[in-house]
Formats: C-alpha cells, sequence, structure tokens
C-alpha cells in the first residue's frame, strides 16, 4: 500500500523536474581524501543509494581552503576535487537523480590547522566563537580569528563565484548557497558576530551585503534556475545571534527574492534542535520570496504532508533520517518503519554508518 500526499508529487524547480517533494538536507560526513580533500571513494555509492530523492543537497563543500573548518571536509576548488565530484554526480544521474553542492565557507569557525601556513581564520570581526570545531582526530576549541580587510572581500565573492563554476563543470544540477548555521555569510548578517564599523557592519543593509552579493556573483555564474541558499533565521549554532532577526531576514529575502533564486531552504529553529526556539514568522519569508520554499528542521512525515497540504512549503528537507534510510522515500510512501542513525559514524570513518544501511528488503542499498 502507498500513501498518497503531496510529498510524493513531482516538482518543477528552475530548469529541473523533480520526482517527489523530498531533499536531502546537506550532510557533513568528513570521508574526503586527507590532504587534497577530494570526496572520498565511497562517496558516490553514498549519495547514489539516496537518488530515489527528490534533490540530493551534497555536504557542505568548502569554496577555498581557508573556507575549510573540519577535518576531511570536501573542496570544490582544485581540479582533483571536480574530478572527484564527477564520479558523483555521475552516478546519481545515471540513477535519475538531481543534486546541488552547498558551497561553504566556514569563517571563524576554523582552526590554524587547518589554514594555509597556520594562519589565523577569517571573520567579520576578530571575536572567537565558542564552540569546537573537529580537527587532528578530535574536538579542539575555534581558533581565534581576525578581522578582514575590506579590500578582501571582493576575493571571498570570486571563491564563491569560481566555485560555482567548478560546480558546473563538476556535473552539479545546481549550486546551495551555505548562508546558515553560523558560517561566514552569518557571521557578516547578524550583529552579535558582525562589528565591523564599513559598508559591512552596522546597519541590517550593510550586514545583508556581502549574502546578497555572494548570491547575485553566483546567479551571474550559474543563472537564478540553478542556485538556492540556505538560512537559519534563529538558529544559536556556532555562537551567531542577531537582535532582530524577523527584519534582518525580511530584508534578505526580500534581496535574494529580487535576484529569483530558485529556492530558499530554511532551517525553521536551532539546528538539529527545537523548532520553537525563538519566535520568528517563516510565513513572512515564504510571501516575500518568489521561488521554492523548502523547509528544515525535524521533519517526519505527518508533519511534512501537513505543511505541504497547507502550502506553507514547497518542499521538505529531511538530514539524518536520510544518513540512516537510504530509501526514506519509499519508506514513508509504505509507511514503513525507519532505520535509527548512529550519532557515532557521522563524522569520519569509513563504509561502516555510510553507504551499510540497509533498504527495506533488509539488504545493503545499492
Ligand atoms: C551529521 C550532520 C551533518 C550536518 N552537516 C550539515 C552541512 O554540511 N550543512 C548544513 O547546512 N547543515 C548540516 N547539518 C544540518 C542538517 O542539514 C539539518 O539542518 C539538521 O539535521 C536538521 O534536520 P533533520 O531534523 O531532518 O535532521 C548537519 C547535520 C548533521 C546531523
Amino acid at each position: 500500500m502507498s500513501r498518497s500526499t503531496k510529498l510524493f508529487e513531482t516538482y518543477k524547480l528552475g530548469p529541473i523536474t523533480l520526482a517527489n517533494r523530498l531533499v536531502m538536507a546537506p550532510l557533513t560526513r568528513n570521508r574526503a581524501v586527507p590532504g587534497t580533500f577530494v570526496p572520498g571513494p565511497l562517496a558516490a555509492d553514498y549519495y547514489a543509494q539516496r537518488a530515489s530523492a527528490g534533490l540530493l543537497i551534497t555536504e557542505a563543500s568548502q569554496v577555498s581552503q581557508q573556507g575549510q573548518g573540519y577535518q576531511d571536509t570536501p573542496g570544490i576548488y582544485s581540479k582533483e576535487q571536480v574530478a572527484g565530484w564527477r564520479k558523483v554526480t555521475d552516478k546519481v544521474h545515471e540513477r535519475g537523480g538531481k543534486i546541488f553542492i552547498q558551497l561553504w565557507h566556514v569563517g571563524r569557525i576554523s582552526h590554524v590547522d587547518l589554514q594555509a601556513n597556520g594562519a589565523a581564520p577569517v571573520a567579520p570581526s576578530a571575536i572567537r566563537a565558542k564552540g569546537k570545531t573537529f580537527v587532528n582526530g578530535g574536538f579542539a576549541d575555534v581558533s581565534e580569528p581576525r578581522a578582514l580587510e575590506l579590500s578582501e572581500i571582493p576575493g571571498i565573492i570570486d571563491d564563491f563565484k569560481r566555485a560555482t563554476k567548478n560546480a558546473l563543470d563538476a556535473g552539479f544540477d545546481g549550486v546551495e548557497i551555505h548562508g546558515a548555521n553560523g558560517y561566514l555569510l552569518e557571521q557578516f548578517a547578524k550583529d552579535g558576530a558582525n562589528k565591523r564599523t564599513d559598508a559591512y557592519g552596522g546597519s541590517i543593509e550593510n550586514r545583508a551585503k556581502l549574502m546578497l552579493e555572494v548570491s547575485k556573483a553566483v546567479v551571474a555564474e550559474a543563472g537564478a534556475g540553478r542556485t538556492g541558499i540556505r538560512i537559519s533565521p534563529v538558529t544559536p549554532a556556532n555562537d551567531v545571534s542577531d537582535s532582530n532577526p524577523q527584519a534582518l531576514y525580511d530584508h534578505i529575502v526580500d534581496g535574494l527574492s529580487a535576484l529569483k533564486l530558485v529556492y530558499l531552504h530554511v532551517v525553521e529553529g536551532a539546528t538539529g534542535g527545537p523548532r520553537d526556539i525563538a519566535p520568528f514568522d517563516y510565513a513572512s519569508l515564504r510571501n516575500r520570496f518568489s521561488g521554492a520554499y523548502v523547509a528544515n528542521n525535524g521533519y517526519d512525515f505527518e508533519l511534512a504532508s501537513k505543511v505541504l497540504e497547507a502550502n506553507a512549503a514547497d518542499l521538505i528537507a529531511f538530514g539524518k533520517p536520510f544518513i540512516s534510510n537510504p530509501d526514506l522515500v519509499e519508506r514513508l510512501k509504505q509507511g514503513a518503519a525507519l532505520n535509527d542513525w548512529d550519532k557515532n559514524t557521522f563524522y569520519g570513518g569509513g563504509a561502516k554508518g555510510y553507504t551499510d544501511y540497509l533498504t527495506l528488503a533488509a539488504e545493503p542499498a545499492e
């Protein structure tokens, strides 16, 4: 018996058609090849196993070495990385799947051991986040960052632009700008992390500028129909906060809508935590935005179906359920039980907890 809800209907996302409304959320797995940060040998299998999702979004991938904040996360700035990603996109496309890559600059959530010549990570302001990163095989406090010079900002925008070109060369259907979870673009946007007094600090307009300029540059490279963005207006992830998130994000989304991005991916509430951590009117973002609204955070079949039926979202992104259920779409269709995920194998390692989760037929996914 197959359950029928809007979740399983097709959706036209810009130039591509998604087979259903389920999106695999971006999930960092720290299994890239150490040193080159090429996607690891099992990455193509891992994503292909999950290709029945309407859309896959890859784990966050750094746009430059400076943009890396954790051990063994993949990049999208070198030729070898592009070739590694090509294997992933080819295999996903062979299975009829669609895949975007998430473009990442971590800003201050990094460690000197990941930076060229042990340099300090960069940030809007020289304020160290209270938080840890995973480096050298264990958790360590993030390093003290330095504030970016005004003259360095065009270089950051160029890094996103080059990464976008690389992503298209690697065969991706599009790119998702990582504007969420306390990384560089959100550090600039939120006043808890941005104390600048130049054109990128102070007013909401100034703080939103980098996210919008990066979006404009990425759209110029990929086209608006292949550009999405992820935001997390009230998340406390990575020690960010803002004194007026509603006004900030209403402004940001007006800007994104004018650029005609194909989707707005919103982490509602605290990433991986309570959805109701702070009052926020997500409908305001949906109503302002011209493209698709992708909702994420703590969704299950019931909530996803309800929200789609109420037309409060167009697509629903599932994170952890996709880690442990390669055939999540089929399981939800049938109302079958889901595999539990194993937190111990989220970050780093090999096939265990990565490509060995069983399908409904109790067989390893192909
Ligand atoms: C192991 C793990 C890795 C994650 N990596 C990323 C990432 O690379 N980029 C991102 O935007 N969010 C990342 N997230 C957040 C998820 O995309 C998602 O927002 C979160 O898990 C909540 O959705 P869920 O309740 O469906 O799991 C990660 C979460 C987990 C558990």
